[in-house]
């Protein structure tokens, strides 16, 4: 089936659809037994997303499940530091950490040359997919947004309050712009790869955009985004794109209207009579249940489900969850939602 045909770059055309396609974030993780299992016979994480032949098959894990209308390739939005020559570890109950990068000197340890060398097996998994996939399916590649990569490499692990990273985004605006120019470029071909070896959509994860004043998302969040948004589409006429600018506020308006993409990702705070309204005229809108109901399940979560498709389903629509799926969720409770969303 052509790409154009699929159900989930038909919303992004900006289609609405009698029956909206679905995919969750996260859907490939630890609260999948086949998972784990695969993730235990990798070694490590970053073995895992570095090993094509069984990146490949926890991105399919959650399809043949549950039947997604799209999967995402398995990888993380922190292959791009390590791939610039960052020292990464992912440690078990901590998450990342990294060999921080504080100043514009420290970028000159940072380098372009070996990036697309040492995540070559990312396009081949992406490769991979594209031949496997059930036809109807949207492969979906990522990337984090330079703000979010940004975070955990100049903070060197994941943080509450982002002191240190907005003391140097704050107090010295053009050497921190330099870090983000560097993963503006990063950013731009390492998708452009994704999508070369057949990825159909791809989606800028900005968890932390949230974390910014007004000024701060523009230049940071929003400026970043609509440069790679640009950059993409000179190559890639008509590619889809989907943006995440997790926890804005009203500021998702502003992103709507001006960070060049066809999609973008709501989190679960996000009203959703003010989505339709306010965003729905302007991009096609993926979200927004609260991940913790898929946790509880049952008809909490089912009526919370129908009050999302009854009232964004009027409009171009894909259903999805405000953030990712957290590692305590009952298999079962995803197979549920699947059900309600197939209609
Ligand atoms: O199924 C999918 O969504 C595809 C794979 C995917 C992963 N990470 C796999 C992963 C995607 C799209 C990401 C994006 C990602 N990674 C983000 C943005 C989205 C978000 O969740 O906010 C961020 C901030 C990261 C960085 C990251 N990676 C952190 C903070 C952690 C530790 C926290 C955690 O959940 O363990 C990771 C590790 C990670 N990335 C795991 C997975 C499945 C867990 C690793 C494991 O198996 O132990």
């Amino acid at each position: 089936m052509r790409s154009e045909e699929k159900l989930l770059v038909r919303a992004l055309n900006g289609e609405t659809l009698s029956r909206p396609p679905f995919w969750m974030m996260r859907q490939a993780g630890r609260y999948l037994p086949e998972y784990r299992a695969t993730r235990q016979d990798a070694g490590s994480f970053l073995d895992l997303c570095y090993n094509p032949e069984l990146a490949t098959k926890v991105t399919l894990q959650p399809i043949e499940r549950f039947g997604m209308d799209a999967a995402i390739l398995f990888a993380d939005i922190l292959l791009i530091p390590d791939g610039m020559g960052q020292t990464l570890d992912y440690r078990e109950g901590e998450g990342p950490i990294l060999e921080p990068v504080r100043s514009v000197a420290d970028l000159s340890a940072l380098s372009l040359d070996g990036l697309h060398t040492r995540v070559a097996p990312v396009y081949e998994t992406v490769a991979r997919l594209a031949a496997e996939l059930p036809k109807e399916v949207t492969l979906i590649g990522f990337a984090g947004a330079p703000w979010t990569v940004a975070t955990y490499m100049v903070e060197g692990r994941g943080s509450r309050d982002h002191a240190i990273v907005k003391q140097w985004a704050y107090g010295d605006p053009d050497g921190f712009g330099q870090l983000i120019d560097l993963l503006v470029t990063a950013t731009v071909e390492y998708l452009d790869k994704q999508v070369e070896a057949g990825a159909e959509v791809v989606q800028l994860f900005d968890t932390w955009a949230g974390a910014l004043s007004e000024t701060a998302f523009q230049r940071w969040c929003i400026d970043p985004v609509r440069r790679i948004a640009g950059a993409l589409r000179q190559k890639h006429p008509g590619l889809p794109i989907i943006g995440f600018p997790r926890g804005v506020g009203a500021g998702y308006r502003t992103f709507a209207r001006q960070a060049g993409v066809n999609g973008v990702s709501l989190d679960w705070t996000v009203p959703l009579d003010w989505a339709r309204d306010e965003l729905q005229g302007e991009v096609t809108v993926q979200g927004n249940l609260d991940p913790r109901l898929l946790v509880v399940g049952g008809p909490a979560m089912e009526s919370e489900a129908r009050r999302i498709l009854e009232t964004l389903g009027q409009g171009p629509f894909i259903f999805n969850l405000g953030h990712g799926i957290v590692p305590e969720t009952p298999p079962e409770n995803v197979g549920r939602l699947a059900e309600i969303l197939r209609g």
